[in-house]
Parts: structure tokens; sequence; C-alpha cells
């Protein structure tokens, strides 16, 4: 069996995010064999389970799935490729043929085991197959943890752009269990990282601080943040979701770093990928410098971000720093409105301007500098 080294404490959070079929939404945080885990199973009337995994999460985290839950012993696993590009509409296709092969009802249960790929693709999926097939999450990265399994948006890429086809519908229980990422590669950690940021930033200046400080350590020592970090950066997304879950608002905030972020990544998909939380962090950075250009942000602190993210990431590819380049991705953004591209400014850590746009000259000017 695998060993998961998970710490010894739960957190039990019923987020007051109402699915449609009236329940709320339970997350778990802490081991999973100490979790309200193997009881939900029990309480599903599933015929059938199916446990979606890409051969990363195969290889390090299925085993202790398996052996831990009798239930799950019979399971059907399902393995993905790993990497961003299995979240395409030829990957839900072969879902939704193989969970009509298998005859799977609405009763049944999919399980996504693994991080954002596999949980936007495999809640995708289960909330369009009959119009909703029971689904749980189980994040095993940090991105995962503290981003892509929260708050209901799943979905796919499609024609190079990133999640423009997708759904907003909750799963029904997350079990976040910190020992899955003591499996997780260092640079896939690091790209955690980058999500983790941005929630810093839209908490206020003690969490930014706080971060800042925590994750400088942690590179350089190459060494996990504590789980009582770990878990106030969850809550910032919980807290947001649980306020609009539907993106109507506030929930907007959480776009922070993600105009360009989006249009970073698709732009070097191609030829020079990278890591979405290294396109957020870097995304950050240039959002902060139009903030301060459109004279929202004071200077100091989008160098001290700026600095930051160059200090603790790898440098952005040169085909990313081309504006022209990134102009087709910034014109499929989803938050674009009367032809103008829209972020979310930031105007010191805490406080923040939804829905303010930029323009092109904008956007060669910092990339210039
Ligand atoms: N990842 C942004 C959101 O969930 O709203």
């Amino acid at each position: 069996m695998h060993s998961l080294h998970s710490p010894n404490f739960i957190y039990f959070y019923t987020m007051a995010i109402q699915r449609f079929q009236g329940s709320s939404v339970q997350l778990d945080f802490g081991p999973l064999t100490e979790s309200s885990f193997p009881q939900k199973l029990a309480q599903f009337s599933a015929q059938k389970i199916l446990i979606l995994v890409d051969e990363n999460t195969q290889q390090h985290c299925l085993e202790y799935l398996l052996t831990s839950f009798e239930q799950l012993a019979h399971a059907e696993v399902i393995v993905l490729p790993p990497g961003e590009e299995t979240k395409s509409i030829d990957y839900a296709l072969q879902l939704w043929e193989l969970l009509t092969d298998y005859e799977v009802s609405k009763k049944d249960l999919l399980i996504c085991l693994g991080g954002g790929v596999v949980s936007d693709l495999g809640a995708f999926v289960a909330s369009t197959y009959k119009r909703g097939l029971n689904c749980i999450l189980l994040p095993t990265s940090l991105l995962a943890m503290i981003d892509a399994a929260i708050g209901g948006k799943n979905g796919i890429d499609f024609k190079g752009y990133k999640n423009l086809i997708g759904t907003i519908q909750q799963p029904d229980y997350i079990y976040m269990d910190p020992g899955f990422l003591h499996s997780l590669p260092w640079p896939e950690y690091l790209s955690g990282l980058g999500e983790g940021l941005k929630h810093s930033l839209i908490s206020g200046l003690d969490l930014w601080q706080h971060y800042k400080n925590d994750v400088a350590f942690a590179i350089e020592n190459k060494q996990q943040l504590s789980t009582a970090l770990l878990w106030e950066l969850i809550q910032v997304k919980i807290n947001i979701v649980e306020q609009d879950p539907f993106e109507i608002g506030v929930r907007q905030v959480l776009n922070l770093g993600h105009t360009l972020g989006h249009a970073f990544e698709a732009r070097c998909m191609e030829s020079e990928p990278i890591a979405h939380g290294v396109a957020v962090a870097w995304g950050l950075a240039y959002e902060a410098q139009i903030a301060q250009a459109q004279g929202l942000l004071d200077q100091d602190a989008a160098q001290e971000l700026f600095d930051f993210v160059r200090a603790n990431y790898s440098a952005l590819p040169e085909i990313a720093q081309d504006a022209m380049g990134l102009v087709p991705f910034l014109n499929q953004d989803k938050k674009n409105q009367d032809n103008r591209w829209r972020y979310a400014a930031l105007k010191s850590p805490g406080s923040y301007l939804l829905n303010q746009s930029f323009d092109l000259a904008q956007l060669k000017a910092v990339l210039k500098s």
C-alpha cells in the first residue's frame, strides 16, 4: 500500500452553495480514511462506481484508495493521459461513450482522483451525462485543492482556447487529503502556488505578507506549505464561491491574473507549454502593472508583486511577451464586454475593482517595460 503522510486533523465544512438537487456541498479536508468518505460511499445507491485518474494519479494515489475502501475494490478505473491536452472534446466524447457503453445510470458514481485536468474534465462529463451523474472530487494537486475542485466550474478547452466549453454544476462531495500532495512533482507544486498567490492577494495584507514569506522559504527549501496555511488559502475560495456561485458579482475577483494568465498559457501551449499556475503568477504580475499604469495600484505594491514573481518563477517565454500574439486569445476571453478586454484590478491586497478594461496600447507598454 502506498504510504501517505497525512497530518492528524480533519476540517469538515459544508459549503452554503445550493446544488440544483437541493442539498449543499460538503468538503472534508484531512486524512481521507478519517473523513466521512466511506460512509458517503455507502449512502450512494450506486450499482457502478467509476474512478477517473490520469497516469500519474494511477501510479501514486489509486492503490491507496482501492486498498483503503473496500467499496472501491471492484470499481472501474478509467485512465487518462496527463496534461492539459486531455481537457478536450475528444476525451469528453470518449468518456460519454464509455459511460453509455457501461450503461451507467444517474444513480451511479464517478470519482475524479487527480489534479485540475481530471476534475475539470471529469466533472464536466458528469454534469452533462444524463443531465447529471453523481460525482465526488478527490483533488490530488495543490492547484486542484486551492482552486479547481472548489466552486463547480467544469469544462474543457476548445480550438486552443482555455475553458471555452463548460458548466457550473457543483459536485456531490469534495474530499481533500493533503497526504496526496507528497506524491506531487515539485514543478506541479510550484504551479499550485500561483493560485495560492492570487488567493493571498485577494484576502488582504496579512495573508499576502504571510504567504510571501512562507512561499519564499518553501521554494528555497523545496518544502511544502503548512497545512494550516493551505486551509486558509482554500477558505478564501470557499468564502467567495459561497457568496456568488454563478459569478454574477464578487466571484469575478477569482479571475485576478487570469485574463493575461489564460492568454499566456494558451499562446505557449503548442510550442513551449507553461503550467497554469505559472501563467497565473505572471498574469498577476503584469495585470498589476496595468493597474498601476491606470492609477489604480501604487507603484511599490505593483513592483513588489512583480519582483516576487520574477524571483520565484521561471521567465515567461518570449512568445508570451509579444502583445500581438496574445490578441486572438484575449479576444476569446469569456469576460469580454463591448469589445473590451476585462480584468479584475488589484487596488491593494484585499481591495480590488471588478470589470475594469485595458487596451492593446496598455498591454504593449507593460510587456515592453
Ligand atoms: N477559478 C476561478 C473560479 O473558480 O471562479
